[in-house]
């Protein structure tokens, strides 16, 4: 997606050659023209699937599977980090352990949110390590409902994710995938 790409490269910010600092569009402040574009090319290429369900993971994806909810006219859900204290304990839960924060932490949505006949588009704003996507499909399919695929906005492709999700069977969308950081650049594959 090259309108993506073109943000990234004038408003991205490489931290530590490894961590890509998108704050003015993504990850603080949100740039919701560019979230609408984002949604239309996910909806476009998960066409024909009948998605029914959004799923993403508090808190970076939520903006863009909202509009993409708002496309599709289905439910947008997201999983929680820690339990609200309004969150019984009918509650589906996945470990997921995120190599860049070096700790692990149970996911949780409630059960009422997703039923055996559901076919769920999973969005987030990263592709790392996969461990958030992994979750989030393991959910679904504790609720024996169907992952019709994965969209991500920016996908790390020297990390081992997106092929962690291939291999597991996944259909990966993500628009845009970097290739490396090199000498301060950003490199699309
Ligand atoms: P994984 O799910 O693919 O295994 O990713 P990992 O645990 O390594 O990532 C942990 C958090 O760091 C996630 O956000 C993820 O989106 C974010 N992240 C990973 N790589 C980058 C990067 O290069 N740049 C930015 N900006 N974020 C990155 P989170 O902690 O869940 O936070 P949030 O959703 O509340 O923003
Ligand atoms: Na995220
Ligand atoms: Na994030």
């Amino acid at each position: 997606m090259d309108l993506l790409k073109q943000r990234i490269q004038a408003d991205g910010l490489i931290l530590n050659n490894s961590l890509l600092k998108v704050d003015s569009f993504l990850n603080q402040q949100i740039d919701p023209e560019l979230m609408m574009k984002i949604a239309e090319e996910f909806v476009s290429r998960f066409q024909g699937e009948k998605i029914t369900k959004i799923l993403t993971i508090e808190a970076s994806g939520i903006a863009a599977s909202v509009m993409t909810g708002l496309i599709l006219r289905v439910p947008v859900i997201f999983a929680r980090k820690r339990k609200p204290k309004v969150t019984g304990d009918d509650v589906y839960t996945a470990n997921v352990y995120s190599y860049t924060k070096g700790e692990s932490n149970n996911i949780i949505i409630s059960r009422q949110f997703l039923q055996a006949d559901d076919r769920v588009l999973i969005i987030d704003d990263f592709l790392a390590n996969g461990e958030a996507a992994a979750g989030l499909a393991n959910i679904v399919e504790q609720a024996k409902a169907k992952v019709v695929g994965i969209g991500i906005v920016i996908e790390k492709s020297f990390q081992p994710g997106a092929q962690k999700l291939a291999a597991a069977g996944y259909r990966v969308e993500s628009l845009a995938r970097i290739k490396s950081f090199a000498n301060g650049q950003v490199n699309f594959l």
